[in-house]
């Protein structure tokens, strides 16, 4: 969120009937995988949210889990693919383990436009361990994968640690590895400097506006590995082709709150 914000599924069926969990493969989305992605939930209800297009749909574990709610995602994964979003990089204050972080496992805000949330310190152990959790409670909840946002601090290093690209790359690969663990696949979020640093850690991208900001060829090494690039455009539907690169694009409002917009 720079707006901070099958199992090549042989059909559904086969999602439905993989338990255990243990013995599930890590799924797969290749490119092309046409997508949605609902976030602010809570006036979607699961029937909406069972006719949004495509056989993958992108969540919000928290606001799921923590509203007691363990039977969404569930109901979800019997026809699709569900990636689980919670936000890796930044402390949210509503959040149940938000208690969790110690003063130093965060600095300073996001920004106006994100109130009571704080850059994560992507070095703190204490902040690994809180993002196990969620990623085991992932797994457990009954998603096929995660979608760790706000991984990209470096970015005009804009969570002002100052540390080196390299130390993101870091926290996104411990991600990836307790993801693989609990046989979870992991996409990453924008961060685009840091896709050579992670391809063959991920299993998908999630982008935020690459066309309004002319930068969606530069998910070619993604497209070439077979990957899927989840792309969402707030400002216009845009479904202009870009060479060596295979979206999967949807247009939606800036609260990701509805079904629909694909390309
Ligand atoms: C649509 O996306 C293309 C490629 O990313 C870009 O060049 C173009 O400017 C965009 N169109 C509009 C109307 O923004």
């Amino acid at each position: 969120m720079h707006y901070s914000t099958i199992l090549a599924l042989a059909g559904a069926a086969s999602l439905a009937n993989a338990s255990p969990l243990e013995n599930r493969a890590v799924a797969k989305f290749p490119a092309g995988t046409v997508w949605d992605i609902v976030l602010n939930s809570e006036n979607t209800d699961l029937a909406t949210l069972k006719k949004a297009p495509g056989t993958v749909i992108d969540i919000d574990l928290l606001d799921l889990t923590e509203a007691g709610d363990t039977t969404t995602i569930k109901e979800l994964a019997k026809t699709k693919q569900v990636i689980c979003y919670f936000s890796a990089g930044s402390r949210e204050n509503w959040r149940k383990d938000a208690k969790d972080f110690g003063s130093s496992d965060f600095g300073k805000p996001l920004g106006k436009e994100w109130p009571g949330e704080n850059w994560v310190n992507v070095k703190s152990e204490t902040a690994r361990v809180i993002m196990k959790k969620r990623i085991e409670a992932a797994a457990k909840a009954g998603c096929s994968a995660i979608d760790p946002d706000n991984v990209d601090g470096f970015d005009g290093n804009q969570d002002g640690y100052g540390y080196p690209r390299s130390a993101y790359a870091d926290y996104v690969k411990y991600m990836a590895d307790v993801a693989r663990n609990n046989n979870l696949a992991i996409g990453l979020k924008n961060s685009l400097d840091m896709i050579l640093d992670v391809l063959s850690d991920i299993q998908f991208a999630v982008n935020e506006e690459c066309h309004e900001q002319e930068e969606c060829d530069r998910y070619a090494p993604v497209t070439k590995a077979g990957l899927a690039v989840f792309n969402i455009e707030y400002k216009e539907k845009n479904c202009s082709a870009v060479p060596g690169v295979t979206l999967s694009s949807v247009f939606k409002p800036m609260d990701l709150n509805a079904i629909g917009g694909q390309c």
